[in-house]
């Protein structure tokens, strides 16, 4: 059973209501509430092929990503310490579990679904799996109990990473999901619980 519904409360809106101290700091980067003040930026690398090869949707304009974005209140921008440059973006999108009728209301925001993407030139840094992981640390912090997320089988650095970040392997689908090029594709779908987290030092 999955649950695909989208929680009516957005992640930013939880990390406001907690009080949450942004940027939130790694070793090395920054993650900050996506603003249109960064879509100039983000538009660099969101508006190549090889960025949305994968991805769910492509956008023909920097206006149409600010669009969707806002409102939906859960990406983070994942810029250097050193000097704010932008590498990329981290996304986690606040939905409620899945539950029988009767226990619905306790499942409302009560799981993630995790995105990550970064500019071509910022890979194989080791960038995304430090951003993701302050993500999730963040998501377990505000007591949200599980995180997943799924790309297509073929896209192998994006699983990698869900592996690198300890996450399960918990669906394999078979030429379940379109394509917009390669026709059906193989997917991968993995989880984790907050409380499986790594402890932390
Ligand atoms: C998915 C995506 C974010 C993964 O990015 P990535 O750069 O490969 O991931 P990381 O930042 O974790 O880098 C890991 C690599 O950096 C290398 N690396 C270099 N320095 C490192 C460090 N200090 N720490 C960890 N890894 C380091 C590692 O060798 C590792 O490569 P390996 O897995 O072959 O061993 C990236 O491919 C992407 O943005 N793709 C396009 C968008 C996309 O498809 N998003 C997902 C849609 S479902």
């Amino acid at each position: 059973m999955t649950a695909d519904t989208t929680s009516q409360r957005t992640f930013h809106e939880l990390c406001a209501a907690r009080g949450t101290a942004f940027p939130v700091l790694t070793e090395r980067l920054t993650l900050s509430p996506f603003t249109a003040a960064d879509l100039d930026e983000v538009w660099e690398y969101w508006r190549l092929p090889e960025t949305t090869h994968w991805m769910s949707r492509r956008y023909e304009a920097p206006e149409q990503l600010c669009d969707r974005w806002l409102p939906q209140g859960s990406k983070f921008t994942v810029r250097l310490r050193t000097d704010g440059a932008l590498l990329g973006d981290v996304g986690a999108r606040l939905q409620d579990g899945w539950a029988q009728q009767e226990a619905a209301d306790q499942a409302r925001g009560t799981q993630v679904e995790l995105d990550w993407t970064l500019a071509p030139q910022h890979q194989a840094h080791g960038y995304a799996r430090e951003a993701v992981r302050a993500l999730m640390e963040l998501v377990a912090d505000l007591g949200v109990r599980r995180m997943q997320a799924g790309c297509f089988a073929e896209n192998t650095g994006s699983w990698r990473l869900m592996e690198a970040l300890g996450m399960r392997r918990e669906t394999s689908t078979v030429r379940e999901s379109l394509h917009r090029d390669l026709g059906w594709q193989d997917g991968v779908g993995y989880a984790v619980l907050a409380e499986e987290l790594p402890a932390r030092h």
